[in-house]
């Protein structure tokens, strides 16, 4: 299957490349250009002990790319899973500014049926905040497709995070009941 992962922070990286290895066709797309030409290079940005040789191997396979470019990022998969950073905020809540941003990202260049995943931590209400944004710039767009938003937020650790992601000990997925996002996500 084609997933994109917007974000190749420590969660984001870490997914697209367990994804990849799992046999999915991956795009991962960074805003951090220095990040992106680093992994291009196959240099890690990260300490995770095991990413570096998976990064080269799916790499080779050509089941992983990596890429600035967001068009080419959602044009490629209808499962569009969001992993960016979301630091508190001065009150101590989570700064959801970049994941409605990417939310925004997305609804500028979608034109299919498209499940919008969010793998960041969040607060309750996150996914209709995201949901407003996507339904906010497809009007402007004056372009309707549908969309599906789903919460699968990651519990990964740094140090074991490959062997949490491929062998989590739990998986949590809130979502509409939508068969559309369901069949895609199973
Ligand atoms: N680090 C962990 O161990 C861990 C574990 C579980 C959950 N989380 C959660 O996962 C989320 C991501 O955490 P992280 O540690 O991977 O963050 P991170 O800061 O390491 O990475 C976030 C990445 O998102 C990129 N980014 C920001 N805005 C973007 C945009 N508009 N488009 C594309 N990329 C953009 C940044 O350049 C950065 O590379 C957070 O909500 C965090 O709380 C983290």
């Amino acid at each position: 299957m084609n997933v994109t992962v917007i974000g190749a922070g420590y969660v984001g990286l870490v997914s697209a490349v367990c994804f990849a290895d799992l046999g999915h066709n991956v795009v991962c797309i960074d805003v951090d250009a220095r990040k992106i030409e680093m992994l291009k290079r196959g240099e890690v940005p990260i300490y995770e002990p095991g990413l570096s040789t998976l990064i080269e191997r799916n790499v080779a396979a050509e089941r992983l790319q990596f890429t600035l470019d967001m068009a080419q990022a959602v044009a490629h998969a209808q499962l569009q899973f969001i992993a960016v950073g979301t630091p508190p905020d001065e009150d101590g809540a989570a700064d959801l500014q970049y994941v409605l941003q990417v939310a925004d990202n997305i609804a500028q260049h979608m034109g299919r049926f498209t499940v919008i995943v969010n793998k960041s931590t969040v607060p309750v209400g996150t996914a209709d905040r995201v949901a407003d944004k996507v339904r906010a710039r497809l009007a402007e767009r004056g372009v309707s497709p549908a969309y599906a938003v789903v919460s699968n937020p990651e519990f990964l650790k740094e140090g074991a995070a490959i062997e949490d992601f491929m062998r989590p000990d739990r998986i949590v997925v809130g979502a509409m009941p939508t068969p559309r996002a369901t069949a895609l996500l199973s």
